[in-house]
């Protein structure tokens, strides 16, 4: 273990007071927690000598809690009168509205926890907060978009038809660690604004940085339409799943919890999922490809926020002739990242929030050594307290465990080919089909490839490295990578169902409807335009 001497903590960024949050939202109420609480560590020291930094505590909630917040949510659902599925697009908006002002306000609270419980560098976790935000005013102008859209009759056949997206009942929301702000809202917003009632459940590491916001979502949403619990997944998400209740999974996270969570519903046939999964994103390095910029993509790619991303590139194809000169460049670059904490300027590389993750790599590393690879940089392995440095893994093979995990952290496994049909056939038979970066330049050789590689993920990324926005465009997967599509225009779709009203063209049915888009009494059947 290597001694590291980090630089003094800014006054800003210190913890003076940690964080005992006893409050849960339930049924429209701040109720105080008083049971068993589970402390809140952060891998980063405070101290000198090294030590994890208690930030707080959070209730250790279980299934009684978690039913009671079925029990909310489907009283405020209930059964598709309720005062939040039956209100007008317009005043569900004024709503949004009001929780996104009051969590602009928020900004600097979040975003100190943001950098103490996950470890996400200073530009990033600003990042993280201004781009959710952003999110949730363009999700409200993509939704007066698609109610303009929906005020109005078709006629075919004789048969009129008022079509709109209706909400789809409960929505249990679970969110990742790597993103516990943006991922787990870019989920629940959406279902929110549908109309639908939500059950919500921070990640476990980036779960103090929600509280800032519990005030925001007790005052601005109708009683049991927001509802968060702490704990762990098991204990709550389980029981949950099993009354059979919740009408959407929404989670991002592995395939293992979510098959897990998936079979504990009793009917699964009617469960909707939205899912964003687990990845290993290639990149495919051609032989032409310019090499400072694939070069410079691939640090991007594997190392933004040290690999935890979904979208990183978690392998690197090289062609053989363009090896050599690659990985001497990229080693490099690797041990010239600066490393710090999330605070000290220019920082790339910072530790890792989860205690045992340095030593997960660390298996991953001696599993592919005793297998025949080699670490390349000079740095590759070297461990802190809290981070273990990002080790270039040369030459990979199938055989090794780098290869078949998604690592999800500072390890860069590296594979060379001659033929492209072998990162073409790798991928193929890869479990996931989310994203890949491809570095070439002449169009002859990429666009066979372009072609085929679309129809084995869902992004070709060109001379670019793979990552989710902008939100605007769709971010999905094949294969165990993603379920359903999410985009500020697509999320709106994946958490409603298209419904209508119909009626025969004839006297008595044209002046009924005459008549109730006159009294403006149906919040449904109604052409009223939002501007
Ligand atoms: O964890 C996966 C995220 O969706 C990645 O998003 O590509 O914007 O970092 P990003």
């Amino acid at each position: 273990m290597k001694k590291i001497t980090y630089k003094p903590i800014p006054e800003n960024r210190q913890i003076n007071e940690v964080i005992h949050q006893k409050a849960y939202l339930l049924g429209g109420e701040l109720r105080q927690w008083e049971g068993e609480t589970t402390e809140v560590y952060s891998t980063i020291s405070s101290t000198k000598d090294y030590a994890p930094t208690l930030l707080g505590s959070i209730p250790t909630m279980g299934e009684k809690e978690a039913l009671e917040a079925l029990g909310e949510a489907c009283s405020a659902y209930d059964k598709g009168q309720g005062v939040w599925p039956t209100m007008k697009v317009k005043d569900r908006i004024h709503c949004m509205e009001n929780f996104v002002k009051k969590m602009e306000t928020k900004r600097e609270e979040v975003v100190k926890l943001l950098m103490w419980e996950i470890g996400k560098s200073e530009p990033d976790s600003y990042k993280e907060f201004d781009r959710t935000v952003e999110y949730i005013y363009d999700t409200i102008e993509e939704y007066k978009e698609l109610d303009r859209n929906s005020a109005k009759f078709q006629k075919h056949d004789g048969v009129y038809a008022h079509i709109r997206r209706g909400p789809l009942g409960v929505v249990l929301c679970l969110g990742p660690y790597n993103y516990p702000l943006n991922e787990t809202f870019a989920l629940l917003i959406p279902a929110i604004i549908m109309g639908n009632t939500t059950i919500f459940k921070p990640a476990k590491h980036g779960v103090l940085l929600i509280t800032p916001l519990m005030e925001a979502f007790q005052s601005c949403f109708p009683k049991g339409v927001v509802n968060i619990l702490f704990g762990r997944g098991r204990a709550v998400a389980a029981p949950i799943m099993q009354s059979g209740k919740v009408d959407v999974l929404a989670l991002i996270g592995n395939s293992k919890s979510a098959n897990a969570l998936q079979e504990q519903h009793p009917k699964s046939n009617r469960l909707r999922l939205v899912l964003g999964l687990e990845a290993k994103n290639p990149a495919v390095v051609l032989p032409d490809a310019n090499l400072d910029l694939s070069v410079n993509e691939c640090i991007a790619g594997t190392l933004s926020f040290n690999g935890q991303r979904c979208t990183a590139l978690k392998v690197v194809y090289v062609h053989q002739d363009i090896k050599d000169a690659f990985l001497d460049k990229f080693s490099k670059a690797v041990d010239s990242l600066p490393f710090g904490n999330p605070w000290d300027e220019g920082v790339k590389l910072t530790p890792l929030p989860e205690p045992g993750k340095s030593d997960y790599i660390q298996e991953l590393i001696d599993d592919a050594m005793a297998k025949g690879a080699k670490i390349l940089n000079e740095r590759g392995g070297e461990r802190f307290d809290n981070y273990i440095w990002p080790a270039v893994l040369y030459p990979v093979t199938k055989d090794m465990r780098v290869y078949q995990e998604e690592q999800f952290g500072p390890v860069i496994p590296v594979v060379s080919f001659e033929e492209i049909s072998e990162p073409l056939d790798d991928m193929a038979e890869s479990n996931y089909g989310q994203q890949v970066s491809l570095f070439g330049k002449d169009v002859y050789t990429l666009s066979p490839l372009i072609d085929t590689l679309a129809n084995l993920v869902c992004r070709v990324n060109l001379n670019s490295s793979c990552q989710r926005g902008p939100d605007v465009y769709p971010f999905t997967g094949r294969k165990d990578s993603a379920q359903a599509t999410l985009s500020v225009h697509d999320a709106l779709r994946s958490f409603s169902i298209r419904t209508f009203v119909a009626f025969k063209d004839n006297e008595i049915n044209n002046e009924t409807v005459e008549q109730l888009l006159e009294a403006k009494v149906s919040n449904f059947l109604s052409t009223d335009y939002i501007l």
